[in-house]
């Protein structure tokens, strides 16, 4: 029987509430099915943390960090600090430095839940985004001059490294490899952006010969978005840089429904360094408090962890019961219903002890 540590950081907003949640059902989850056992430590790192110590995180903090199997992540982001500073203070100070260089950001809808497009029917939606989590538009490079001058100047500057194109784009290939429809577009704007984006065009023709099954093109991220809402079940996986894809995925989210339910998974393929699993969404101020955060995307996310520690049938029965919970009817207010974080928490742990519990 496995046995798993995890670090668990809620930090900010509606993170509190969706990962004590997820929390929650992990562990009816485990004491339910006795396949596996696991352990939640809590990190207290986050805005309060900030203000009590000037920083997100200790001294260390990755260190500790590689102590544990996984970690599970909420939301960092305070209305009364700036948002560069929170956000590199902690949740960009490990992915990139962890080296987590494949974001997954499934896309789905599940039965009970809505596309509100036109073009998406009662098949509902399955797509598969993988983002570059490491580099990119998120490379932190760039600096300020003449400040306040009229000519002041602003760099942001986008690292692309062969290497770093090359490994997401392998794990690209590889996940729609693994998928039924076995199709994959690479995202990209290299008409406009003429070095790091054309990099990417390059590398993407010579990873596709090593997966002749796999039915790829490419699409510039604009026309994207357009293919997206007109033609949706011509896309199944799709891979671009940090920053067009943390757009797309947003965008998605909503196309299936919500972003309330949409997980993420900050993976460390090579598996030297433990992986972070996260909602998409952020700290959502305006519901923080109110008790209608969707807790599906940090459930789901928990169990995309439970999958990447290869605890994959506990997983997929937690997405089991995740569905059924959404196809009775017990929804938070994002997908049209008016249950509560704790209603939706106890419709899935009820499910789970109804549907797993071993017999007496
Ligand atoms: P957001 O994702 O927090 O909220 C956008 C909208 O979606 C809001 O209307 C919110 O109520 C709704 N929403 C989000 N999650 C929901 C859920 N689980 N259930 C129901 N509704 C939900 O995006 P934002 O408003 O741009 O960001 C707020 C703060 O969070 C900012 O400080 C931002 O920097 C930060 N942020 C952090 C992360 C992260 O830590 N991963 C991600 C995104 C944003
Ligand atoms: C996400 C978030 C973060 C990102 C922000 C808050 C830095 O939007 O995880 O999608 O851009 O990666
Ligand atoms: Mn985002």
């Amino acid at each position: 029987k496995s046995h798993y540590r995890i670090a668990s950081i809620p930090a900010d907003g509606i993170g509190q509430e969706v990962i004590g949640a997820a929390i929650e059902v992990v562990n009816a989850l485990a004491k339910t099915l006795q396949t596996f056992t696991i352990e939640f430590e809590h990190l207290p790192w986050g805005t309060s943390y900030y203000k009590g110590h000037g920083r997100y995180i200790p001294e260390g903090a990755l260190d500790t960090l590689r102590s544990f199997d996984a970690g599970l992540f909420g939301s960092v982001g305070a209305p009364d600090v700036p948002d560069h500073i929170s956000l590199w203070g902690l949740l960009l100070a490990i992915r990139g430095p962890l080296q987590l260089y494949a974001n997954v950001r499934p896309v789905r809808t599940f039965p009970g839940t809505h596309s509100p497009l036109k073009t998406i029917d009662e098949r509902g939606v399955d797509w598969m985004i993988i983002r570059e989590n490491s580099e990119g538009e998120y490379a932190g490079q760039g600096g300020r001059s003449h400040l306040g001058q009229a000519w002041e100047t602003a760099t942001e500057v986008a690292i692309f490294t062969r290497i770093g194109i090359e490994r997401i784009m392998r794990f690209a290939f590889e996940t729609a490899q693994s998928r039924p429809a076995k199709r994959l577009t690479v995202v990209t704007k290299s008409n406009s952006m003429r070095n790091g984006m054309v990099l990417w065009d390059e590398v993407a023709l010579e990873v596709s010969k090593d997966f002749p099954d796999v039915q790829w093109d490419k699409m510039l991220v604009d026309a994207m978005t357009v293919r997206m809402i007109a033609k949706p079940y011509s896309i199944d996986t799709i891979v671009g840089t940090n920053l067009h894809m943390d757009i797309i995925s947003d965008m998605a989210a909503a196309l299936a429904g919500s972003i309330g339910i949409a997980p993420s998974s900050n993976l460390d393929p090579t598996r030297k360094n433990p992986s972070l699993f996260e909602p998409v969404h952020g700290s959502a101020f305006d519901i923080t408090g109110k008790g209608v955060a969707n807790p599906i995307a940090a459930i789901w996310s928990a169990a995309e962890m439970l999958r990447w520690l290869r605890a994959s049938e506990a997983a997929d029965k937690l997405m089991a019961s995740i569905e059924r919970v959404c196809q009775s009817g017990t929804l938070t207010p994002d997908l049209g219903g008016n249950a509560t974080t704790t209603d939706v928490v106890d419709a899935i742990i009820n499910d789970i002890y109804q549907f797993y519990r071993l017999p007496d």
